[in-house]
């Protein structure tokens, strides 16, 4: 039985203590006994550090999730004590039985599979909070984070939308509450509803398919070509609804609750929008929505050295290893910048979470629309409600806030349409766009950018360069930039009339200040925001010049629309060289106000010659391509030279592929499989974990044992490669 010395407490993950500060009451156990054993709830082994939990959740044949090895007693076994419901596919199960479930949902949530979704869960975001945006009060809550993932999750299965609000209280109710309470009863009545609402949307799939997820998945076929049943396709679906839609509900409110209380890290994410995505991580790990889960030991072992004995239950706790000081320094800090792909609030091991790429596009674009259309929120501490047990699943009851109100947004302006497009330089297309069935878009003013999120679910920021007074249409140019993140060569590639992309309205971080005189300096691309205001400055009659620089004329956009406003010098480097930069604005009068936007290079030559002469500068700079952490980003390709060109086989087809020294092996992959599970693409995470049927790979992840890396049974195909092949994955 353990007690941290001088606390003669037994460990219980729901005690009062431990509600009171999960955080610091796992960091206590970890610092004096961190894996040990206590009679709470008919007694179980606790885990408190990353590399118990990992090595627990891991060894799937050591330490089980299903039900039939721990029989004694009833319910779920993978959550301490054992909970209510029926059998849930494949997440109460051990491979090889959980693995048809697994590969039946995988499809359906895949990166590219959720990347499709994005415009549908920005339309329904945006209804949620036209609904209460106007009065200036919502409670985040009851109004945001619990009905939007319910409607996101039930319109993507096929639920009609009568079924939205009656099944997103029950969910919330059943891991709000405390084990044993009246509130627990009456979500365990719920989900005995949701399983009959289940049971008859796949009755009536099966008899005429729609367009949505549940008609997939009557479709589908295991490999022996057997249908599913209805019973295994009832409990599938009901893990999809239970599982995904209260674990986002918690992380938004967190975040929410978090963002209210430290202000400056909300400016941030406003300013710079980018963060958001390694911030997501930080979130995840920081507030764990998903404290712990349970497993069954099936033989006598050890964990951290602590005898287990066949049949005893351990406590797998996700929040303990997100914050055990070794992977993470200073670990009950949100720190936005920090690199917290490590993190196992999606499990870690077989049973990581299938929607891990829905949860977070549903969080990502909930944050998004919050902190651009009620950006001021503060929240009403003293009415905050915590869940009244946070030893299984942490959250928010009641999160009240009051925010400036909003203007409601038209539901279709989250998805554009492209009207037209046109090659306006060598490699530079400009592509307009207009609102589904027209009508008038948000205005912008001249410097503002639009981001857009491209079908891949890629969310990439475009400065716009149409005319601010046509309300029906936006423009933007977009330069080919073959080594870059890959958001310009699918917009190259895809771009045509009549394609939808999801839009978030216009924002400006670039204005055009009064000034009594300005001078602009654009290189290459960088001419796109610029232009906007120089129509601006011409059309008020104050004076200008225009300073154009680019590789060659050809590549150079827009000098026809510029010639006839005014005075404007081209310089093709390939002509004339660089541009005199430190020349030019020493003969600059003073109180010029000079406008610069290109690269970075660039950016540095104008900012000494300003700074040289006093003048003042206003610039935009473009990010350089391959952020770490981008989908796409090839930092992990290793460095191509030493990489040396291989074959792969996917053996469950006989395909055979080529992998060249300058492509990762999974990007071969999923060439010839699109709907491939992976995730953090860093070797970290184990989403892509994949069975070696022959050849030898050479492992680069940071998550294989050395027994698991010598037997090469296995390997993460998002970073490892060859040592000897052809490589035959049981793919
Ligand atoms: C922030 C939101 C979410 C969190 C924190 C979360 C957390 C988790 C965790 C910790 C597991 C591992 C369970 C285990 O090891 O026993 C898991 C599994 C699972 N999650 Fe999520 N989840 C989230 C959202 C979602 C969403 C949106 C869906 C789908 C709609 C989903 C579907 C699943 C499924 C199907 C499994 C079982 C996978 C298997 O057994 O192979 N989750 N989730
Ligand atoms: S995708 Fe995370 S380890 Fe490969």
């Amino acid at each position: 039985m353990a007690s941290p010395s001088g606390h003669p407490h037994v460990f219980d993950h729901h005690s009062d203590r431990a509600n009171a500060d999960p955080r610091a009451y796992y960091a206590q156990f970890r610092t004096a006994c961190p894996v040990g054993r206590t009679p709470a709830h008919g007694g179980y082994v606790y885990t408190s550090t990353y590399a118990d939990v990992v090595r627990v959740a891991r060894d799937d044949a050591t330490f089980s999730s299903s039900r039939e090895a721990d029989p004694d007693g009833e319910g779920t076994v993978i959550v301490i004590p054992r909970g209510a419901g029926l059998e849930q596919f494949p997440i109460e199960l051990d491979p090889p039985r959980s693995t048809p479930y697994r590969d039946l949902v995988d499809p359906l949530l895949s990166p590219d599979a959720v990347a499709r979704l994005r415009p549908m869960i920005a339309r329904h975001t945006a209804r949620v909070i036209d609904a209460f945006i106007e009065r200036g009060s919502a409670d985040l809550v009851k109004d945001l984070t619990n009905p939007l993932p319910a409607a996101v999750t039930l319109y993507w299965l096929g639920f009609p939308e009568a079924d939205w609000a009656l099944l997103a209280g029950p969910i919330h109710d059943i891991f709000a509450a405390r084990a044993g309470s009246e509130r627990a009863a009456r979500g365990a009545a719920g989900l005995g509803v949701m399983d009959q609402r289940i049971r008859s949307l796949v009755r009536a799939r099966r008899v005429e398919p729609h367009d949505d997820a549940v008609s997939v998945l009557v479709r589908a076929r295991r490999p022996d070509g057997s249908p599913f049943t209805d019973d295994e396709l009832v409990s599938v679906i009901g893990l999809l609804v239970a599982g995904g839609v209260d674990t986002t509900t918690s992380l938004t409110g967190s975040t929410l609750v978090h963002l209210a209380r430290h202000p400056a890290q909300r400016a941030r994410l406003i300013a710079e929008p980018d963060l958001l995505r390694g911030a997501t991580e930080e979130f995840l790990r920081a507030f764990s929505p998903s404290q712990s889960m349970a497993r069954t030991a099936t033989t006598d072992t050890s964990i951290g050295g602590c005898p287990v004995s066949h049949g005893e239950r351990v406590l797998v706790a996700w929040v303990a290893a997100n914050h055990d000081p070794v992977v993470f320094p200073d670990p009950d800090t949100v720190d936005l910048d920090r690199d917290a792909r490590r993190h196992v609030s999606f499990g870690i091991g077989t049973h990581r979470c299938a929607g891990a790429h829905l949860a977070r596009a549903m969080f990502t674009e909930m944050i998004t629309q919050v902190l651009t259309r009620l950006g001021d929120w503060t929240v009403d501490e003293d009415g905050l409600e915590e869940y009244p047990t946070k030893g299984n699943q942490t959250g928010w009851d009641a999160i009240p806030a009051r925010f400036s109100p909003g203007p409601r947004v038209a539901v279709p302006n989250s998805t554009l349409v492209v009207e037209s497009t046109h090659e306006i330089a060598e490699e530079i297309v400009s592509v307009t766009f207009t609102a589904p069935g027209g009508g008038s878009l948000p205005d912008w003013e001249p410097g503002a950018h639009l981001e857009i999120v491209l079908p891949s679910g890629q969310l990439r920021q475009y400065s716009l360069c149409g005319d601010p007074t046509d309300r029906a249409r936006y423009r933007i140019a977009v330069l080919r930039e073959d080594d870059g993140r890959g958001g310009s060569l699918e917009l190259h590639h895809i771009a045509v009339p009549g394609l939808e992309v999801g839009f978030r309205p216009p924002r400006n971080h670039f204005p055009l200040l009064p000034a009594d005189r300005y001078l602009f300096l654009a290189g290459g691309i960088g001419m796109t925001p610029l232009l906007p205001m120089i129509r601006a400055v011409a059309a008020s009659g104050t004076p200008f010049e225009v300073v154009y620089g680019g590789r060659r004329r050809a590549t150079m956009a827009f000098v026809p629309e510029l010639e006839p406003l005014g005075p404007l010098t081209v310089v093709p480097y390939d002509e004339v060289g660089h541009p005199d930069f430190p020349h030019r604005l020493a003969g600059t009068p003073p109180g010029t106000a000079v406008y610069a936007c290109g690269s970075p290079s660039m950016l540095a030559a104008v900012e000494s010659a300003c700074t040289a002469v006093g003048l003042e500068l206003h610039t935009e700079r473009f990010t350089a391509p391959g952020d770490p952490g981008e989908p796409g980003d090839l930092s992990n390709l290793g460095d191509p030279a030493t990489n040396t060109p291989f074959e792969v086989v996917l053996h469950r087809t006989g395909t055979r592929l080529s992998v060249p020294a300058g492509l990762r092996l999974i990007e071969v992959v999923r060439q010839a499989r699109p709907n491939l599970a992976y995730d953090c693409e860093s070797g970290y995470c184990g989403a892509c974990e994949t069975r070696v049927l022959a050849g030898v790979p050479e492992h680069r992840d940071s998550l294989l044992t050395d027994t698991e890396r010598a037997s090469g049974r296995t390997m993460m195909i998002c970073i490892s490669r060859c040592a000897e092949g052809p490589l035959v994955l049981d793919l």
